[in-house]
């Protein structure tokens, strides 16, 4: 527990009862899901709120079916590879949890998750798998300075500045974006013009790139329901308007290529 970061002061974060505190008194109450807000009170901002409760269980319930599993088995591989004896790891924007829940069954290690988003950090907790599961922000992110030996990042905003200062050296930082064909069919299906995504890293100067790794496979969508949740689950759900939306409707299946872009810093 001693790499948690008090928000206020910077001073660690010690357990005490059901809390966690630091020397000058700054108090984080555990809510009874078991993760720890470290906003409340803090660097409050009303607009930071993240993902919201609908996006968080359409994120649940289409990431518990496995269509992202080859995924999780490559993050389990990269960690395996570097036979550290119980790593302190850490999951960046974390979600619902899939991801640390995954790493946590197969690794043994020291796993901490956070995100901005406290429907997400919720669901997280509800794991009851031995990860700690923080609310916080990404741009202050709550971990003594070099204290982590892998961190891994998917699918969310990149913050070079404290990505470089919480690493160990010589750790590593694991960042997933979409790669150029992920979710094609669903475009195809949704615009007139569908376009590919750019497979682009993070641009950064203090991180290095030593690998980049592809993941890519077809896979069987087999109800509305999924396909909803895999379409409520990516940005273009929020920019696609009612009439585009509605073209999705007709299908009760659907094919559909997801492939990722591992950048290993
Ligand atoms: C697309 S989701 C990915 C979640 C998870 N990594 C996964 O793949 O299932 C992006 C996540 O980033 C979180 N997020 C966005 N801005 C953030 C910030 N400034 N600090 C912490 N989390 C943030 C959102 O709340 C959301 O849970
Ligand atoms: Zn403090």
């Amino acid at each position: 527990m001693n790499c948690i970061i008090c928000p206020v002061c910077g001073e660690a974060l010690d357990k005490e009862n059901r809390s966690l505190k630091c020397i000058n008194g700054h108090c984080f109450d555990r809510a009874k899901e078991g993760y720890v807000n470290l906003i409340a009170g803090a660097h409050k901002k009303g607009s930071l709120i993240g993902d919201n409760r609908a996006m968080a269980l359409s994120r649940r319930s289409f990431l518990e079916k496995g269509y992202f599993d080859a995924l999780v088995e490559e993050l389990i591989s990269l960690i395996r590879e570097r036979a550290l004896p119980c790593p302190l790891i850490l999951d960046i924007c974390c979600g619902e949890g899939y991801y640390s829940h995954r790493i946590k069954e197969a690794v043994d290690c020291e796993l901490y998750g956070f995100d901005i988003s406290k429907e997400m950090v919720r669901l997280a907790a509800k794991r009851k798998n031995d990860c700690e599961y923080l609310v916080a922000n990404l741009s202050r992110i709550p971990v003594r300075d070099k204290s982590v030996d892998i961190a891994f990042h998917l699918f969310a905003p990149f913050h070079e500045k404290e990505f470089s200062r919480i690493m160990k050296d010589g750790g590593t930082l694991i960042t997933v974006v979409a790669g150029e064909n992920h979710l094609f069919e669903l475009k195809e299906i949704l615009y007139d013009t569908p376009y590919k995504n750019d497979e682009k890293p993070p641009e950064t100067e203090k991180l290095v790139i030593k690998e980049k790794r592809k993941i890519t496979r077809r896979v069987h969508l087999s109800s509305r329901e999924d396909i909803n949740a895999l379409f409520e689950m990516t940005p273009y759900y929020y920019r696609t308007s009612d009439r585009d939306k509605e073209k999705l409707s007709a299908y009760e299946e659907l094919d559909v290529t997801v492939d990722f872009c591992i950048f290993i810093y």
